[in-house]
């Protein structure tokens, strides 16, 4: 950010004009006035973070990231990144899963959702690091021993999808209704499907493949073992 005029500054990286020590759009953080080109640092609890900015350039740099531990899809992961960033965009960049999908980035269309501790959780309004010793589950952890899991392999055969971007999500909110009601109405699952939105499928389809994953899982879970 470059001092406009008194009391504000213009964040280089998206051109927004801020008053001085409001929360920047893009740092999160609150900025204090600098000189053009100058250095600034940024108010932070416990202590300033020095943070760099020039005037040519909206390189941020940010010493000392913190390391996050969790478990992805049953294993243990480790590593280190900005505590600014997304859980989605740890998850797919760092981590690889990209089975998780971006939408909206904006909380709203439910692509990104993924469990955490078993709950449903929309990965693009959390950060990573408050997924810290938690147990972050993925489309890519539901399969097992090569196998899908019934309510994938319900959204097939019911064809509960079309194009597939919602259907990450969709699955995974599904798991965690699944999870705490095993044999939901109707009513039930389109509660639980309200914040993941479908362009093209339309939702009879996801519906009744939720209903039927319910009914293999209950007799799954009845079966002499
Ligand atoms: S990308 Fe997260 S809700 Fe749309
Ligand atoms: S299947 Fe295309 S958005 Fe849902």
């Amino acid at each position: 950010m470059v001092t406009q005029r008194p009391g504000a500054v213009r964040c280089l990286m998206n051109g927004a004009r801020r008053r001085v020590g409001m929360a920047c759009s893009i740092i999160g953080r609150p900025a204090i006035r600098c000189s053009r080109g100058a250095r600034q640092q940024s108010a932070q609890p416990g202590g300033a973070l020095p943070l760099a900015f020039t005037k040519s350039s909206s390189k941020v740099f940010l010493p000392n990231m913190p390391t996050i531990t969790f478990h992805l899809n049953g294993a243990p992961v480790e590593f280190e990144t900005d505590e600014r960033t997304l859980l989605v965009d740890a998850l797919r960049t760092t981590l690889g899963q990209t089975g998780t999908h971006v939408g909206c980035d904006t909380s709203q269309c439910g692509a990104c959702t993924v469990l955490v501790d078993g709950h449903a959780v929309k990965s693009c309004a959390m950060l990573a690091v408050q997924a810290a010793e938690r147990e972050v589950t993925t489309i890519e952890g539901l399969a097992r021993d090569g196998a899908m899991h019934p309510i994938q392999e319900a959204f097939i055969e019911c064809h509960g999808l079309q194009c597939g971007f919602c259907t990450p999500g969709m699955i995974m909110t599904a798991a965690c209704l699944l999870g705490t009601t095993p044999a939901p109405t109707e009513a039930e699952i389109v509660h639980a499907l309200e914040g993941n939105l479908c362009r093209c499928t339309g939702y009879v389809n996801i519906i009744s493949a939720i209903r039927l994953a319910a009914t293999r899982l209950q007799a799954a879970q009845g079966a002499p073992r």
